[in-house]
């Protein structure tokens, strides 16, 4: 189990491709949908989830699709299952297990993410539908006198409860701490928090006997808030970011995905890129590789263009094959901002 597990974990996040995120939950989607004046139906969540796992070619970029509860079981717009859908293009099957994160009593401005009762069945069932993966994500607010060790430590805890379970039904757990953008706090700040949520999430890990070589980290990259007036650059995001991932994350780890948080599809690439510039000039070789699993970074350009609109359907799976092909390259160092003017 344990081989199958690493092997896997290998193949989503350090085979040189990234991971697509697309398991928003129907309310995160509508919202999306509205911004974007799409109707909030279940018809248009079924044509853009197909619209994305269909692009042509997004197998060359992509190995994992966090796919969402309504969309797993389901059938894409021509009725090949979204499983099966994602198989055709070289692309494996994951999903998000927990609940939601849900004010957490006795905390005021804290969340803490749900979905442990029930969990192992729930997986049983995941697994028969082909998923090889999953995701559950906690979330970290910063404010004044936030996060408190509550608040971290309960997250930390779900989050192992979570990824043993996932390890048991052989699934390899994508384990999501995320240091929220929202707020005027700085990088540093963002920087302390970061460490010391990974420093709880790995002591928690350990505890609950989490095979490291089988899982892979989803984590933020190390950022000013959106509302700080002080906005580093791209370069020194990189290095803050992955130094502070040296002093937290094990060298058993096989991969961080980020996420993408709020930032720009073209900026979240250029910090990817930079990380993974300065990964080659390291005396010493970074233990894991440094690889993506983007949802808004990745998706927002394309939902633009589709806006709901099915002749708009071809350009929309452009957008996507483009932002996808520049976080390809940015896994190899390779990223330039001539790549976007190129497809401008
Ligand atoms: P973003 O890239 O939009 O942050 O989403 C990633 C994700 O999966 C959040 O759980």
């Amino acid at each position: 189990m344990q081989n199958r597990l690493a092997e896997t974990a290998n193949q989503l996040a350090a085979g040189g491709r990234g991971l697509l995120a697309m398991d928003e939950s129907n309310a995160t989607c509508n919202k999306r949908f509205a911004q974007a004046g799409i109707p909030q139906t279940i018809e248009k969540r079924r044509a853009w989830r197909d619209l994305l796992i269909t692009t042509p070619g997004l197998g060359a970029c992509i190995s994992g699709a966090i796919l969402y509860d309504e969309t797993i079981g389901e059938a894409g717009c021509q009725g090949t299952s979204f499983v099966n859908l994602a198989a055709q293009a070289g692309i494996m099957p994951g999903i998000k297990v927990d609940s939601g994160a849900k004010p957490m009593a006795g905390h005021p401005g804290e969340k803490i993410t749900e979905g442990l009762d029930g969990l192992r069945e729930r997986l049983q069932d995941y697994v028969k539908m082909g998923a090889v993966f999953a995701k559950w994500r906690a979330v970290i607010v910063l404010g004044a006198g936030l996060p408190t060790r509550g608040c971290i430590e309960a997250n930390a805890h779900a989050l192992a409860r979570y990824a043993a379970l996932c390890q048991e039904a052989g699934l390899v757990p994508v384990v999501e701490p995320e240091v929220l953008m929202d707020g005027a706090h700085t990088l540093e700040q963002c920087r302390a928090v970061t460490v010391e949520v990974l420093h709880t999430v790995f002591a928690e890990l350990y505890r609950q006997r989490v095979f490291l070589e089988g899982m892979v980290l989803k984590a933020n990259m190390v950022l000013p808030g959106l509302a700080c007036v002080q906005q580093e650059a791209v370069d020194v995001v990189a290095e803050v970011t992955v130094q502070s991932l040296q002093q937290a994350v094990p060298a058993a780890v096989p991969a961080i995905a980020f996420l993408s948080g709020g930032q720009s599809g073209e900026l979240a690439s250029a910090r990817l890129n930079q990380m993974n510039v300065l990964a080659k000039t390291l005396s010493h070789p970074l233990p894991w590789k440094l690889a993506f699993s983007f949802a808004r970074a990745i998706q927002m350009p394309a939902l633009t263009v589709w806006h709901g609109s099915e002749p708009c359907k071809d350009a929309a799976q452009r957008a996507l094959l483009h932002r996808a092909r520049c976080n390809l390259a940015a896994l190899q160092g390779d990223y330039a901002a001539s790549m976007e003017r190129v497809h401008a």
